[in-house]
């Protein structure tokens, strides 16, 4: 089978490590020219991906990367909104500085690289694709993520929305929206106690947490044009968890 992004120039924010770099991976495998857009170095740099120093929050750096990639590759085919950071309060307790660095980061980032990428795209006139990461904790409440869930959800009406204002330019937006996903962000949550295991395999009807590649899997194909007619959707990536209603039953039914 062919590369489904061959000769394809994909910026990818948040590559440095976690989801971002599982894409960034396949995004190679699949014959993409990769740029990561990224606050911080990745511990260990993966061979044909450039990286750039980008904080996706902050309308200049935005606007220096993407020229950066003008400079490189020359246009963009594809975005991936992928960047991302989590702060866990209640409501009362939440610091406002908190809510503002997640709903900037994920909400506010997403507005300003799909800015950036569909004037180049509408302008080049050969189409693209956006792909952003948005979350199972976007659909179902969660105590203690209230900007996360709200940028999230936030993210997934953005994407209806962009999709309808660029589909005539033959540009797709879509969303993945992962369950829990083995990377540092659920790493750090276990260890500050804000997850824990037990808690989250329990409600997972695949019982188990997503691996990264599991996850970049169905954005090589929203990205790619396998999914030509697919715009303004989300794929929700989660093992079941967001449409299980009563944990349990299916076994207890299985020996009753
Ligand atoms: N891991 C999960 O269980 C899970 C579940 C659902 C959704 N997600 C989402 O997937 C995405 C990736 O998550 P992850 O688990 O790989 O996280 P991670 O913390 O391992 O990686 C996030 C990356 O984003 C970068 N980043 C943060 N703020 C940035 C900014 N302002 N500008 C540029 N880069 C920035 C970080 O430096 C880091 O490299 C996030 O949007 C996250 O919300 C993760």
């Amino acid at each position: 089978m062919t590369q489904a992004l061959l000769g394809k120039v994909a910026a990818i924010t948040g590559a440095a490590r976690g989801i971002g770099d599982a894409i960034a991976a396949r995004f190679l495998e699949e014959g993409a020219r990769v740029f990561s857009l990224d606050l911080s170095e990745p511990d260990e740099k993966r061979e044909g991906v450039t990286y750039l120093a980008a904080d996706v929050a902050n309308t200049e750096s935005v606007a220096e990367a993407f020229s950066q990639i003008d400079r490189a590759a020359g246009c963009v085919d594809v975005l991936v909104n992928n960047a991302g950071v989590q702060r866990v309060a209640l409501a009362e307790n939440m610091p406002i500085e908190d809510w503002h660095l997640v709903l900037n980061t994920h909400l506010t980032g997403m507005h300003l690289c799909c800015a950036q990428a569909i004037r180049r795209m509408r302008e080049r006139g050969t189409g693209g694709a956006i792909v952003s990461i948005a979350s199972a904790a976007g659909i179902v409440g969660i105590p203690g993520r209230g900007p996360y869930s709200a940028a999230k959800a936030g993210i997934e009406s953005l994407t209806r929305v962009y999709a309808t204002e660029v589909a005539s330019a033959n540009i797709r937006v879509n969303a993945v929206a992962p369950g829990s996903t083995r990377t540092k962000l659920i790493e750090q949550g276990l260890k500050d106690g804000s997850i824990r295991g037990e808690w989250q395999i329990e409600r997972i009807p695949m019982g188990r947490l997503a691996e990264p590649t599991e996850i970049a899997d169905p954005v090589v194909y929203l990205a790619s044009d396998r999914a030509s007619y697919i715009t303004g959707q989300t794929l929700v990536v989660d093992g079941g968890w967001t449409v299980q209603g009563m944990v349990h039953i299916a076994d207890w039914l299985r020996v009753s």
